[in-house]
C-alpha cells in the first residue's frame, strides 16, 4: 500500500458507515471481501461524546502489555454471538493514517481489545480461535445453522 488513492479513502468511509449502522465499534476490509490490510473502528461508547473514527492501513502491533484483560467479544460476521476472550491490556500500534503518515500510539481498555481483534481478522483469525475447543464448536455449528436457514429463505 503505497499511497493513499481517493479510492481508499471513499472506501474507508464505506467502512465506517457499514461499522456504524449495524452497530459495532471496529470492520476489517475482509469482512467486506476487500483483501486490503485496513481496518476502521470507534470506541467511544458514549453517544453523547464526539465520534471517534480511525482508519488504519496496515496496522502493526509494536507491543503488548503482560497484563491480560478480558471482553466479552463479538463480531458482525459472527452475529449474535459472544465469548470472553483474553488478551493483552495493552498494546502499542504503528499504522498508516488516510493522510499517508506513519502513526504510533498506545490502546488500552476496549480500544486494546477492538484494535487486536480487528488487526486479527487482516490474517484470518477470529475471535472463537481463542476459545477453547468445545465453545467454539458450539458457535460454528450455530452459524452453520443460521447459513443454512438463509440459504433455504
Ligand atoms: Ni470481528
Amino acid at each position: 500500500m503505497a499511497s493513499v488513492t481517493d479510492d481508499l479513502r471513499r472506501f474507508a468511509d464505506d467502512m465506517l458507515e457499514t461499522m456504524y449502522e449495524a452497530p459495532g465499534i471496529g470492520l476489517a476490509a475482509p469482512q467486506v471481501a476487500m483483501m486490503n490490510r485496513m481496518i476502521v473502528m470507534d470506541c467511544e461508547k458514549d453517544a453523547e461524546a464526539r465520534p471517534q473514527p480511525m482508519v488504519m492501513l496496515n496496522p502493526q502491533v509494536l507491543w503488548t502489555s503482560e497484563d491480560r484483560n478480558v471482553y466479552d467479544e463479538g463480531c458482525l460476521s459472527i452475529p449474535d454471538q459472544y465469548a470472553e476472550v483474553e488478551r493483552p491490556a495493552e498494546v502499542e500500534v504503528a499504522w498508516m493514517g488516510l493522510d499517508g503518515k506513519t502513526r504510533r500510539e498506545r490502546f488500552d481498555g476496549l480500544w486494546a481489545t477492538c484494535v487486536q481483534h480487528e488487526i486479527d481478522h487482516l490474517d484470518g483469525k477470529l475471535f472463537i480461535d481463542y476459545l477453547k475447543p468445545l465453545k467454539r464448536q458450539m458457535i460454528t455449528r450455530k452459524m452453520q445453522k443460521l447459513k443454512r436457514e438463509m440459504a433455504r429463505d
